[in-house]
């Protein structure tokens, strides 16, 4: 402890007493009458459900008075817009975090383009929020009401309570809405970034190193160049890798040369990957997997990640 002093934890902890990564995102959702798309500057979003839930979450921390939380409740549906990098995107996205406008209001100086998102394809006869032309990646998303019990709160003047733990409202002031990602909308040079490698040219300009205000400004770090650090090539034991490759199926068995190349994979995947390679050799009527068959398993995993 000798170069740490004892910070007091008072509210909005995370920017009042630490300084804390956070992304920067505009989120939109529809006004009272479902006609105008109205946004304001977020950034506790976060990912919550992202495996084994049968679809993926997020949750967005919000004030219960806010043209946001209103929008969730009434309709539902919202649009998690990320804005590239700039001062001028920052300094826009500031505004657009001034408490008590209304949606007129502040869509009247409005600085970004709208369109309409993959939703509105998909069911031309509904409402959706518009999505922002400049972000980098879009997630569409609807508010999962029925998640701890909170499909019969609406808007109100005033919250007395009682109050939800995790979804809808759960304070006098605050809300949070677990949402549900239909879409996840991504510029094309970052799209294929992802598909086919980022490198230090494509690696998508988000801030995530603001956030913290004093009585004066809201702080944002510029963005620098991304560095990349390899993956730690651990040695694994390769007998660990034999004994989980014997017991993922009794007729389909593992060379160990394919087996060598299975010693990056984190061990929580390692069945999963294992009963997916034994899968690929009954569909194809192999019984012994070697490195060609581990090749062939690797080139069908990443078409498949392209089609996505
Ligand atoms: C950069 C930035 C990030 C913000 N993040 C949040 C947040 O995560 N949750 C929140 O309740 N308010 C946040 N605020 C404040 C809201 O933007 C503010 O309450 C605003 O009035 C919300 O707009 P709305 O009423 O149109 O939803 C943030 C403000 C700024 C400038």
């Amino acid at each position: 402890m000798s170069d740490f002093k004892d910070l007091r934890i008072v509210d909005n902890f995370y920017q009042t007493s630490a300084f804390f990564p956070m992304p920067l995102t505009l989120i939109g959702t529809l006004d009272e009458k479902g006609e105008i798309t109205s946004f304001g500057a977020y950034s506790l979003v976060f990912p919550y459900y992202i495996a084994g839930k049968g679809y993926y979450a997020m949750v967005l921390e919000c004030r219960n008075s806010s043209n946001t939380a209103k929008g969730l409740l009434r309709h539902g549906k919202c649009t998690i817009n990320f804005i590239p990098f700039s001062k001028k995107n920052f300094s826009s996205c500031v505004d657009l975090g001034f408490p008590g406008d209304t949606p007129e209001e502040k869509m009247k100086d409005f600085k970004f383009h709208l369109e309409e998102g993959l939703s509105k394809k998909d069911h031309p006869e509904e409402i959706y929020p518009k999505i922002i032309s400049e972000a980098i990646q879009v997630f569409e998303c609807t508010w999962v009401k029925e998640l701890d019990g909170a499909e019969n709160d609406k808007v109100e003047e005033e919250y007395p309570g009682p109050y939800h733990d995790f979804n809808g409202i759960t304070s006098k002031y605050g809300a949070h809405f677990i949402l549900k990602i239909d879409h996840i909308l991504m510029k094309e040079k970052y799209y294929d970034s992802i598909i086919n490698g980022v490198t230090n040219r494509n690696f998508a300009p988000i801030p995530t190193n603001w956030g913290y205000r004093d009585s004066k400004n809201f702080w944002c770090s510029g963005y620098k160049k991304p560095i990349a650090v390899g993956i730690p090539d651990r040695e694994v034991d390769i007998s660990s890798l034999r004994y989980a490759a014997d017991r993922a199926d009794d007729k389909i068995k593992f060379t160990d040369d394919a087996l060598k190349m299975l010693v990056k994979v984190p061990r929580p995947f390692l069945k999963l990957v294992l009963k997916g390679c034994v899968d690929w050799a009954k569909e194809n009527g192999v019984t012994l997997i070697d490195e060609k068959e581990m090749k062939e398993i690797n080139d069908k995993r990443a078409k498949e990640k392209k089609k996505k």
